[in-house]
């Protein structure tokens, strides 16, 4: 049973304003010229429009609910039959194929706790990539004046949707909770510094290309967003 499972249909409208990744990720997917997997695929808010654009793509989540949504999406879209959905974990993707690009956006890989799934997970995306091939991610590690200001308050984030994030500093995790109409839930997030995710991504057998500080590719100056591109080493 996954945590998402009861907020499949809040997920799109609690979402919605989240959408300065889309491009970034539908122009890496265009570039990398072959099928992209897709870790914690979820409604395919990136997967369809990446599909829509004639990318082929293998999407993971361990949401038996978010699939369905996403399978929904991709057949109003018409593009369902470019996009292979598979019920699996970030740990263990039930994934044969070898690819030029794996990908795990919107914070996914903050669902890993603790550095032993972090690094069964970074293995398992880089076992699915040929030589020289690319797994690009994002994360991130609240500043404290977000933890300030949001701690424990129940906020509307979007119109009847209400989001509260209780933060544990000393153990850096964010006991995310949101409620609507559709669906309500709670789940754990754990987040980590730019050296340990580098340090971690270098453990795993990958050599970090880039760490940006958001989508427009600018180089990270600080500030609570991270993109990470890493590539297999031929
Ligand atoms: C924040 S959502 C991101 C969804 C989508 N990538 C997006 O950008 O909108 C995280 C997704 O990861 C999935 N997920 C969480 N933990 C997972 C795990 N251990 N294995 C596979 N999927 C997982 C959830 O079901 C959810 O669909």
């Amino acid at each position: 049973m996954s945590a998402y499972d009861a907020i499949a249909r809040l997920y799109d409208p609690w979402s919605v304003s989240v959408t300065e990744d889309v491009s970034f990720y539908v122009e890496e997917a265009k570039r990398a010229g072959g099928t992209v997997v897709e870790l914690g695929v979820g409604t395919g808010r990136i997967a369809v429009p990446t599909v829509a654009a004639g990318v082929r793509m293998i999407g993971v989540d361990s949401s038996p609910e978010m699939l369905a949504v996403c399978r929904e999406r991709a057949e109003l879209a018409g593009v369902a039959e470019l996009l292979d959905l598979r019920l699996g974990e970030l740990e263990a993707p039930p994934v044969s194929e070898r690819v030029a690009l794996v990908t795990c956006p919107f914070r996914s890989y903050l669902h890993l706790l603790d550095d032993q799934a972090r690094l069964r997970a970074l293995r398992a995306a880089r076992d699915l990539l040929v030589p020289g091939g690319r797994l690009v991610f994002d994360v991130f590690a609240p500043s404290a004046e977000d933890i300030a200001d949001t701690h424990a308050r129940w906020l509307e984030r979007e119109h009847g949707i209400f989001e509260r994030a209780d933060w544990d500093s000393r153990e850096r995790t964010l006991t995310l909770s949101v409620r609507g109409e559709s669906g309500s839930t709670t789940f754990v997030l754990a987040w980590l510094s730019n050296d340990e995710w580098r340090a971690l991504l270098e453990r795993a057998g990958f050599q970090v290309l880039g760490c940006y500080g958001w989508f427009d590719r600018r180089p990270y100056a600080g500030g609570e967003d991270t993109v990470w591109v890493a590539r297999r080493p031929t």
